[in-house]
């Protein structure tokens, strides 16, 4: 089976960006081997802090945090960093030619009860007149990005990761700590019968999507005329895995129930890269209103409403709106 150097070499990607992405994973090992001590570990539970979005941090969230900063900063490579669990930016090497975005534990909630937990990242490359605590370089549209991917903490762990030339998926061998290359070029199926939306929000919806939802809930009596089967895993990495796996559609869409929130997920570390794999895998990623890569981020903990996934079934949905206008 192939290693994933090379792959990476096969697609073309820079020896500067390969030897940085294999820093990353390293990192994402480390994580790996601590989730799957669990409580044996300690590392289970919350700590007493919160990050700048207001959420209780997890020890997990800390840790790994914890674990990327610390290989990224030594690495070199990188510039500067944002996370999900920093209020800013965090400057790296004044000389590292990339910025990296990431989710250090994707799906907190669930460490608690052994389930689907993941990292999300994203590398672009660091202007050269930028300061490295300056965030504002790291707003620029996910179509900037060199590299994306995340890692899933699973029964196996696995990766994901494009940078730019296809999706590939690959599964972490632990016998000797190499990933290699299991599911090559993914394509995600344009048509499905599933789909993943934390229905207990429905009241906050817009009204577009409120009728979208109601008509997959009506099935074949509905005006859709066939059954859909419906999946939530309370992970983002989890449920996007899925989808690349065997299709289907992810929303997190647009909640009225607060102005400066547009939906749940932040774009730098979670909707942007998710929405590039996606695309890469022949999927679509969209807010509702445009394609997720190319909202211009305003701020670095920014968040977005997103629907991706197969690609009739994302268009089929941003139909309603157009029919809503
Ligand atoms: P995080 O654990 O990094 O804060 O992200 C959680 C996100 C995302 O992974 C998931 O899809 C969503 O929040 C789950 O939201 P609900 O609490 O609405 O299920
Ligand atoms: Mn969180
Ligand atoms: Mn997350
Ligand atoms: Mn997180």
């Amino acid at each position: 089976m192939k290693r994933l150097n090379s792959q990476l070499q096969q697609d073309g990607a820079p020896l500067e960006l390969i030897l940085l992405i294999r820093t990353l994973l390293a990192g994402c090992k480390e994580i790996s081997f601590r989730v799957s001590q669990g409580a044996l570990a300690g590392v289970l539970g919350s700590t007493l802090s919160e990050n700048v979005q207001g959420e209780t941090q997890k020890k997990l969230d800390v840790i790994s945090n914890h674990i990327l900063k610390d290989t990224l900063r030594e690495s070199g490579y990188v510039k500067a960093i944002s996370s999900e669990e920093e209020d800013d930016v965090v400057p790296c090497n004044p000389e590292g030619n990339y910025l990296v975005s990431f989710d250090p534990l994707d799906g907190s909630s669930n460490t608690e009860i052994n389930s689907l937990i993941g990292t999300i990242f994203s590398i672009a490359h660091a202007p050269q007149w930028m300061k490295p605590d300056d965030p504002s370089a790291f707003l620029q549209p996910g179509t900037q990005m060199v590299a994306a991917g995340y890692v899933l903490y699973g029964p196996s762990t696995m990766l994901a990761l494009t940078t730019g030339r296809g999706t590939h998926i690959y599964t972490l061998d632990k016998t000797h700590g190499g990933f290699l290359l299991t599911h090559p070029n993914i394509q995600v199926p344009e048509q499905t019968s599933e789909f993943s939306i934390n229905a207990s929000n429905q009241r906050h919806w817009e009204p577009a999507m409120q009728a979208y939802v109601a008509d997959l809930l009506a099935g074949k009596e509905g005006p859709r005329g066939k059954d859909f089967n419906m999946r939530w895993v309370a992970a983002m990495v989890g449920d996007i895995h899925r989808l690349l796996c065997r299709g289907g559609i992810f929303m997190y869409p647009f909640d009225n129930r607060d102005p400066s929130k547009p939906g749940k997920l932040r774009l730098l570390y979670e909707a942007n890269p998710m929405a590039f794999l996606m695309e890469q895998a022949g999927g679509k990623a969209e807010t509702g209103t445009g394609r997720i890569l190319e909202v211009m981020p305003e701020e670095i903990h920014q968040r977005v409403p997103c629907i991706i996934g197969s690609k009739d079934e994302v268009d089929m949905c941003l139909s309603y709106n157009d029919n809503a206008k």
